[in-house]
């Protein structure tokens, strides 16, 4: 196979392992001042930066570092515990756009990834309550 043929995951076209700690720690900040989603989350947020930074490493095709240590996903099954309506799912988007912006992703790269957390950012939607 040429070099041409191969496929570029999105782990990599973005930079790698480096770019996703960058992206994770850029992330969570945004969250914890968010209205609508800090109240769902811990204040020791550390613990679920690590699980985000193994999951979105295997989710955009890098080593599948969170089945590894943790088994199959079942992200929505883990999000079941927390109310999320179709709010959440805009409002955590718009932090995670705001952390690509933040550790300078193109906006071609940017485009790519939140397209690609788009379907399970609106498929962990549990309710259309917003108490
Ligand atoms: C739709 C809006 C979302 C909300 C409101 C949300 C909220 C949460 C909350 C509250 C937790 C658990 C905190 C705890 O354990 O106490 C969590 C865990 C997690 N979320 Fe989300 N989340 C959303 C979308 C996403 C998306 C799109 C992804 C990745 C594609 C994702 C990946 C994860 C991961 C990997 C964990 C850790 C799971 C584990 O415990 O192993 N979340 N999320």
């Amino acid at each position: 196979m040429s070099e041409q043929d191969q496929k570029v995951t999105i782990y990599d076209w973005i930079g790698g392992e480096e770019t996703l700690r960058q992206i994770v720690e850029a992330f969570y900040p945004k969250v914890q001042l968010d209205p609508l989603l800090s109240p769902l989350f811990p204040e020791d947020i550390l613990p679920i930066m690590e699980k985000q930074h193994l999951f979105l490493t295997q989710f955009l095709g890098g080593p599948s570092l969170y089945s590894d240590q943790y088994g199959h996903p079942m992200m929505r099954a883990r999000h079941m515990p927390f109310p999320i309506t179709p709010a959440h799912a805009a409002a955590w988007l718009s932090c995670m756009e705001q952390a690509l912006v933040e550790v300078g992703l193109s906006a071609e790269m940017r485009e790519v990834v939140i397209q690609r957390l788009s379907a399970p950012a609106y498929h962990f939607v549990n309710t259309h309550e917003s108490n």
